[in-house]
């Protein structure tokens, strides 16, 4: 069974100050409140050491928003898997619309960026998704297959089952409007079939595929009913802690319903 899990996606917000007010709020000593849910919080570089040793001994695990796709060398400002890795990062958002619209980010480069992820132990967060007009045209699917199989052309059994993708379709980020759950659980299920298109059906099941834009407490129940939603990617929603829990805590019921039955 697939656990479920929700990621945050800070972006570039919060000074240090509020970045130590927003986890004093979090609950960490609540050790099964995260059972069969992984939460991950993808914050700017600048607190990642911070945060992981703030999070240590609990289940909360920290992840970065990207990654430079050379292992070292004269990248001026740039950040490496290895030093990522050096200091305890467990997962990297890779390949999210924003970098993809203003740093031009190409398919090549993220399949690059997720091969050297994996090289390190980091557990990628790769993200695909259409624009609002690849939609309206109607070649939403061929847009997402063509930016998936870049991706996972190379990978191995083991490097795709340690794999995250996020489904965002870019129209829905940080618009305030969310793809509908017909939608997303369309999307999720193609997806699958993409994975499957190169990998077995025990693999395939296995891979979780989160849904991210403008994913809040209002909308989240449905999302994450769907069968093929395993969770979230939620960026604005998750620089409210509160906003956040409650997010997590509805995913953790849905969790549990699918459990007990
Ligand atoms: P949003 O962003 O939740 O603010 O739409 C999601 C994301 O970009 O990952």
């Amino acid at each position: 069974m697939r656990k479920k899990i929700i990621a945050a996606n800070w972006k570039m917000n919060k000074s240090f100050t509020e970045v130590q007010e927003y986890v004093k709020q979090f609950p960490t000593t609540e050790a099964t409140c995260y059972n069969h849910t992984q939460v991950i919080l993808c914050i700017p570089s600048t607190y990642l050491q911070w945060c992981i040793e703030y999070f240590k001994h609990t289940q909360i695990a920290i992840g970065a928003q990207n990654v430079h796709d050379s292992e070292k060398g004269a990248f001026t400002g740039e950040i490496s898997a290895i030093m990522l890795k050096s200091i305890g990062t467990t997962y990297c958002i890779v390949g999210h619309s924003e970098r993809r619209q203003y740093f031009n980010e190409t398919d090549s480069q993220i399949a690059r960026k997720v091969e050297l992820l994996h090289k390190y132990s980091i557990i990628p967060i790769f993200c695909c998704g259409e624009t609002l007009e690849q939609r309206n045209n109607n070649v939403h699917f061929s847009i997402i297959e063509k930016q998936v199989n870049s991706v996972i052309k190379n990978l191995s059994d083991d490097q795709m089952l340690k794999t995250i993708i996020a489904y965002e379709p870019v129209w829905a980020i940080g618009t305030g409007i969310n793809a509908t759950a017909h939608q997303a659980q369309e999307m999720h299920t193609y997806i699958r079939k993409i994975i499957q298109s190169k990998f077995n059906d025990k693999i395939t099941q296995n891979v979780i595929i989160l849904y991210g834009g403008s994913c809040n407490s209002f909308n989240a129940h449905e999302l994450f009913s769907c069968a093929d939603v395993d969770g979230g990617l939620i960026g604005s929603a998750s620089l409210n802690v509160d906003e956040f829990i409650r997010i997590i805590k509805t995913a953790q019921d849905i969790q549990n319903k699918i459990i007990q039955k």
